[in-house]
């Protein structure tokens, strides 16, 4: 009963499996007192070499005040190596797990990696917060014979650049040209579609912009300027993917986002998807559906957007 309780119910905390090394990342101080319980469940039911704690800035000071316990701490076993090489979907990555972002990648957005490789055959792609390329391999596996990887994280490419070396036994990624550029998303994005670079395919996985209430009506205009941005650069009948992982926006607010940012490029949604989150990121709260993903197909048209009947949304 009680570990159903922590497991299901109470939000704050991530664990993410790498390999054989396992990273427990706490958003909240209220984990700090039941973290011995933690890694004794842990201990049972997914054993590893080694259990990494990794604390957002939220959780910082008290742990360290309350508890001695600091970001980055291994916590059982011993971490032999970092950054940590691991498999997902038959893909090799790095994860970084004691200065990556997150636990040191995303795993929450494995399965639209997935079906992004699925719509990548002979697609040149655009990743836009590419952060290590998980988006840009995938896209590469599936066929892309160009992918474009855009961060303001200079290390973070650097990590998409060795991805794509490690995975250079597969054909399709060793044919894959792979482009690198290191700059702010929005005016990245304004200076390619003024230089004329279009892409077939073109993925948005921003960080998330509303972490509190009061940041809700300039997080929505983000995504509607990050709509119309990509469109920009989108050949007509390209395909959009667009993600959202503020937590306080709904899934609702900000499809209507990137309706309206399709309206002010003139384009037309045809949207065949709306995603969320792979079974492992249990929703116990509202709060804890956070990650919305949305997929168009874009036209050249009037400034509405329409669905399919027949898409099921
Ligand atoms: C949610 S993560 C993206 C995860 C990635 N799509 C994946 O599948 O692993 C957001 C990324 O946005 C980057 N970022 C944050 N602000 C940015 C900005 N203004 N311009 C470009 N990249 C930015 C961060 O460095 C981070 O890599």
């Amino acid at each position: 009963m009680r570990r159903n309780v922590l497991a299901d119910r109470l939000p704050g905390l991530v664990i993410d499996r790498y390999d054989r090394v396992l990273v427990l990342k706490l958003y909240s101080v209220a984990w700090l007192p039941h973290l011995r319980a933690v890694l004794a469940g842990l201990d049972s039911a997914a054993p590893a070499d080694a259990v990494v704690l990794r604390l957002s800035r939220a959780v910082q000071r008290q742990a360290e005040a309350l508890h001695g316990l600091t970001d980055g701490t291994t916590l059982a076993g011993t971490l032999a190596a970092n950054p940590v090489i691991f498999r997902e979907n038959g893909l090799l990555f790095e994860a970084d797990v004691l200065d990556g972002q997150k636990t040191g990648f995303f795993l929450d957005q494995r399965e639209n990696r997935a079906r992004v490789e699925g719509l990548a055959a002979g697609r040149e792609t655009l990743n836009v917060f590419a952060y290590t390329g998980g988006f840009s391999l995938y896209a590469a596996r599936g066929g892309a014979p160009a992918v474009l990887s855009l961060d303001s994280s200079a290390p973070a490419l650097a990590a998409a650049r060795r991805n794509f070396a490690l995975n250079r036994d597969l054909p399709a990624v060793a044919a894959a040209r792979h482009e690198l550029l290191v700059a702010d998303a929005f005016t990245a994005l304004a200076g390619l579609a003024q230089s004329g670079r279009r892409f077939d395919l073109v993925v948005v996985d921003p960080p998330a912009f509303a972490k509190q209430q009061a940041e809700i009506p300039a997080a929505l205009k983000s995504y509607q300027r990050l709509a119309e941005l990509a469109l920009a650069v989108l050949r007509p009948r390209g395909t959009l993917v667009m993600a959202s992982c503020s937590s306080r926006v709904s899934a609702d607010d900000f499809f209507a986002a990137v309706r309206r940012g399709a309206a002010r490029a003139g384009r037309l949604l045809h949207e065949f998807a709306h995603t969320g989150h792979p079974v492992d990121h249990p929703i116990g709260l509202a709060e804890g559906a956070y990650l919305k993903g949305l997929y168009a197909q874009a036209d050249e048209a009037a400034a509405s957007s329409w669905r399919d009947a027949g898409s099921g949304l």
